[in-house]
């Protein structure tokens, strides 16, 4: 397995390219099964995640020519409506599939995502919704079993929690139902919003996009006919490489960010002492000699993101003083804190939040990747402590983060992947 070697103390410089949004592009790969005509999405990260869930549209039959950041899709050939385990299991977001097979072919068996290291990641709001559309769901075997013969039916759906997937999954079947489907609590998040936003390009009528409630008018199972689709840049990505120049005292400047993605955590890095120059797509971020504790909560959008809540208390560990993070969302979303505290931090759990007293110093060490955020987390910590950190298990990182050891080292940062013998 690959690892990172990164020797910390280095100093910024320069600038970075944003890649498009994994969590954007995967909804939008899934939702181009509700098309029987070619589609071309471009400005697509390359990552891990990216590659297995085109895999999974070429295993159903369908055709794709991806090169990097552009794939040409044509899903009129696709034969299959099984979305294995062994491709399901390497990603749970391969759930989004479920909503789009079922309402162009009235049928389709996905396997049970499974948990990840964040938490259970239950696929409940999606299924119920999907019963309120006329589906008959059956979990056998480890797999979903839908069926809707006769096609989806519009419905009123309210979504107890607010789910990104069960938002996008009801958003893509409703394209194709019959009548008028409601979504309320739905998740605005721009990953969502871009979706609706492709679907409504191909003719289907929604009101409420970038809104918690959503009304989509279904084709009554006509195949839709896409624009090409550039995919937005990836907000995560852009925070993490803020969090990269506040963390080592260094002002860089981010190209292809969209500022309006990016407020919460602009704004909380802000309230630690960094400031900001915004130019049309990209922002230089000058931190400060000294950074602040904060306090941070994290929520649906447009508030602080759960993404982001690994990065910051990366950062939060070099504060002068305590920070407080609370995570709301996932259940299990601290795994990096064991792993933050063998490299020298003071951090402490009190149920879903940590306490994390500033520390002067982090000391390089071996440390173990958990899950996607929690690596690039433990990158940014490396960045600054003193001596060599080696960051194992970095097949992590490589499912959402596009060249980051390159886009670092073109940035100043000394850090080389290497295998481990
Ligand atoms: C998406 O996951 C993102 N993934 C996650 O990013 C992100 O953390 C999450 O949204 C929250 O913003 C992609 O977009 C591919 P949810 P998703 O359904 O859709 C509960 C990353 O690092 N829930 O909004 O799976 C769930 O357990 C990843 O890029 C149910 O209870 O998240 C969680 O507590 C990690 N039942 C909360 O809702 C359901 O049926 C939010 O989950 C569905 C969800």
């Amino acid at each position: 397995m690959d690892y990172l070697e990164i020797k910390g103390g280095k100093k910024l410089s320069g600038s970075v390219t944003i890649s498009g949004a994994k969590n954007a592009a995967l909804p939008i790969i899934a939702a181009t099964i509700l098309s029987d005509k070619k589609v071309t999405l471009t400005n697509l990260p390359n990552v891990v995640d990216i590659r297995t869930l085109l895999k999974l549209l070429t295993m159903l039959g369908g055709e794709v020519d991806h090169n990097k950041t552009i794939a040409n899709i044509n899903n009129g050939t696709i034969t299959s409506t099984k979305a294995v385990y062994e491709i399901v299991s390497q990603m749970r977001a391969s759930i989004l599939v479920l909503g789009p097979l079922l309402a162009r072919f009235g049928e389709c068996e996905v396997s049970l995502p499974g948990g990840c290291a964040i938490g259970q990641r239950p696929i409940d709001l999606h299924l119920k919704a999907l019963e309120s559309m006329g589906a008959t769901i059956e979990i056998k075997g480890g797999y979903v079993r839908a069926e809707a013969k006769d096609g989806l039916k519009g419905a009123k759906i309210i979504f107890d929690k607010i789910t990104v997937g069960g938002t996008e999954n009801i958003v893509m079947a409703a394209a194709l139902a019959h009548g008028t489907t409601t979504i309320i609590n739905a998740a605005k998040e721009p990953e969502v919003e871009q979706l609706c936003q492709m679907i409504a390009d191909a003719g289907v009528k929604i009101e409420g996009i970038g809104t918690n409630e959503l009304s989509i008018e279904g084709t009554c199972g006509k195949p839709l006919n896409f624009k090409t689709v550039e995919i937005i840049p990836d907000r995560i990505e852009a925070g993490t490489y803020l969090c990269a120049g506040a963390i080592t005292n260094s002002s860089i400047t981010l190209n292809r960010v969209n500022h309006g993605h990016i407020r919460a955590s602009i704004d909380k890095l802000e309230s630690m002492g960094c400031t900001f120059e915004l130019e049309d797509d990209s922002i230089t971020i000058h931190p400060s000699e000294t950074i602040k504790p904060v306090s941070l909560i994290t929520i649906e959008y447009p508030g602080f993101p759960t993404d982001m809540q690994a990065q910051f208390m990366a950062l939060a560990v070099m504060a002068k003083g305590e920070s407080l993070i609370e995570e709301r969302l996932f259940e299990n979303r601290f795994m990096h804190v064991s792993e933050l505290n063998r490299l020298g931090a003071d951090i402490w759990l009190k149920g879903s939040t940590a306490a994390v007293k500033g520390v002067d110093t982090l000391y390089g060490a071996d440390v173990m990747a958990t899950d996607l955020r929690a690596s690039s987390a433990l990158v940014l910590a490396a960045l600054v402590a003193e001596g060599t950190t080696n960051v194992r298990r970095i097949y992590h990182l490589d499912r959402g983060y596009d060249d980051l050891e390159g886009k670092l080292s073109k940035l100043g940062a000394d850090i080389v992947r290497k295998k481990e013998v």
